[in-house]
């Protein structure tokens, strides 16, 4: 079935002039970009043109000026999938309710599933390089370690759309979707970068203890999912981390722009809902997570030494471990060097995957390889 159309994409004239002049300064500073390239050596050619394209447009811009510019997730899975790289593979949408829906990579009665989780702040939608990124992602894991796996990758609402919890509702009624679909939990990773990696931890943590707006619970699970992986996860809303300061200068997105994001996320929030560690899982107290491995058996979390958000990711990471004990078994990796996502700006800027994409890749292998 057809995904539910959801307002999305409208703009105004007034907001479409400014964008527009945007993109006039976004031609001369890539012209800019082209000719000072051979004198400055920090990125490769695409990665520049990559990232002065979001450096550009993000900042400032409104939440409908950015969702203009970026086709709603089932186009650009359609896009994915009706290009080269999609050969082989078949278009599959399915609603899952409350206006979210699943496009499956791959057959959806398969061995293995990932869910996958996109990030973007919960205000964009998923790009290109998602796509790339979970396909490299699954291809590889069958060419290494013979993993025949498929991923589902949800659309849910962003929060002009619809706010928050609705994107943890969706994500429930995706898990659910899929483990009465008569996929077992023990072939089931969820995956997610960046905000998808907070929707992981908001999904374990209503999982443990129910969220205060009255959320269905998820299906109950027989035997724990095989595993989560959270890349770059944005674990708090706070800017109060060390990684903060230390890295701000070479992030990807300017603080302003994600300072921006975080209060429009916050705000979206109905009046008088206690989010506690369901919306800030950075501040879990390691107790909180007690009985997680009953959930999940592996979790991976992989994040750059040279992003803002590294240190809550690291601090979730190492609560999450000592209140679930000894059972859970959980990995941190962390990429020397490595900005934000940087297996999604890898994708994005046309590289070779590097090697936080292989860890993930060699993880699944370990999860689930011949
Ligand atoms: C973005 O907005 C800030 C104020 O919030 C302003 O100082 C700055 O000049 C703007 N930048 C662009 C490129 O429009
Ligand atoms: C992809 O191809 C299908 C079948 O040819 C077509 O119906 C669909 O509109 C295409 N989607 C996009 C986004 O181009
Ligand atoms: C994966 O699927 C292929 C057929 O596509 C099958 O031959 C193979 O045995 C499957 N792998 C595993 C681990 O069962």
């Amino acid at each position: 079935m057809a995904p539910q159309p959801y307002p999305y994409g409208d703009i105004t004239v007034v907001e479409l002039v400014p964008l527009n002049l945007r993109f006039v300064w976004l031609g001369f500073l890539l012209i800019y970009k082209v000719l000072a390239f051979p004198f400055s050596h920090q990125y490769t050619f695409k990665r520049t043109l990559w990232r002065t394209f979001v450096r550009t447009v993000a900042p400032n811009s409104t939440l409908r000026q950015m969702q203009w510019v970026s086709p709603r997730v089932a186009v650009m899975y359609e896009r994915f999938i009706n290009s080269s790289s999609g050969k082989n593979l078949e278009i599959i949408h399915e609603d899952v309710g409350e206006g979210a829906s699943l496009h499956w990579i791959g057959p959806k009665k398969n061995e293995h599933t990932i869910l996958y989780l996109h990030g973007g702040g919960y205000v964009l939608p998923a790009l290109d390089g998602h796509f790339l990124m979970v396909d490299y992602w699954r291809t590889e894991a069958k060419r290494k370690y013979g993993v025949n796996l498929s991923v589902a990758f949800l659309e849910y609402s962003l929060i002009n759309h619809a706010p928050w919890p609705a994107q943890l509702h969706q994500g429930i009624l995706a898990v659910n979707h899929i483990l009465t679909s008569g996929i077992p939990p023990s072939a089931l990773v969820i995956a997610g970068d960046s905000a998808g990696g907070h929707l992981i931890a908001a999904l374990f943590a209503h999982m443990l203890h129910p969220h205060p707006s009255g959320l269905p619970s998820v299906t109950p699970l027989a035997f724990p999912l095989a595993g989560a992986a959270l890349i770059s996860p944005w674990m708090s809303f706070s800017e109060a981390a060390p990684s903060f300061a230390r890295n701000a200068h070479r992030e990807l997105l300017p603080l302003k722009t994600l300072r921006r994001w975080a209060d429009l996320i916050k705000a979206s929030r109905p009046v008088g809902l206690e989010d506690g560690p369901w919306f800030e899982p950075a501040t879990a107290e390691p107790d909180w997570w007690a009985g997680l491995a009953g959930i999940v058996e592996h979790i991976l979390y992989a994040a750059g030494d040279g992003e803002v958000m590294v240190d809550d990711a690291v601090v979730a990471a190492e609560r999450m471990r000592e209140g679930a004990g000894k059972k859970l078994q959980l990995d941190v990796f962390i990429q020397p060097g490595g900005g934000h996502n940087e297996p999604l700006a890898e994708m994005a800027s046309g590289e070779v995957p590097g090697v936080m994409s292989q860890r993930v890749v060699d993880w699944l292998g370990e999860l689930w390889g011949q």
